[in-house]
């Protein structure tokens, strides 16, 4: 959650004003970043989340573990970015942080039920 926390200042955000953070634990001990970066053609935004997920396979690192979030009000990912999420990380633990320091512990798993993930679901 600290290293989320400082992502956040890095967020590029001219259109909302709104600063997300967001790491990526991955098994091999790794810890990779992301802000939201916004857009002016508002729907090519991209969330913290998906730029730290999206940032951790190019860096080849391919198990992810846990997500921490963090934002002032301490809110909880788009869908875009849970179906994202399970895709890449499907047992991930999630922590959702806030600027008073709560944490609230889930998982994609209960984030995203009854997800779809194959094409083929037999
Ligand atoms: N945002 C995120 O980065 N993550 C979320 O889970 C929700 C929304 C960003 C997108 C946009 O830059 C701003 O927050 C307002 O929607």
């Amino acid at each position: 959650m600290a290293a989320a926390k400082a992502a956040a200042a890095n967020a590029y955000i001219p259109y909302s004003g709104f600063r997300v953070g967001a790491a990526v634990l991955d098994a091999d001990g790794s810890v990779t970043v992301g802000c939201n970066v916004e857009n002016a053609g508002y729907g090519s935004t991209i969330c913290a989340e998906r730029t730290a997920l999206v940032s951790a396979v190019a860096q080849g690192r391919k198990q992810p573990t846990a997500l921490a979030v963090y934002t002032e009000p301490g809110v909880s990912p788009c869908g875009s970015c849970r179906q994202v999420m399970v895709e890449l990380g499907p047992t991930m633990q999630v922590y959702l942080g806030n600027a008073k320091g709560r944490l609230v512990e889930t998982s994609i798993a209960e984030l995203l039920p009854n997800a779809f993930t194959d094409i083929d679901p037999e």
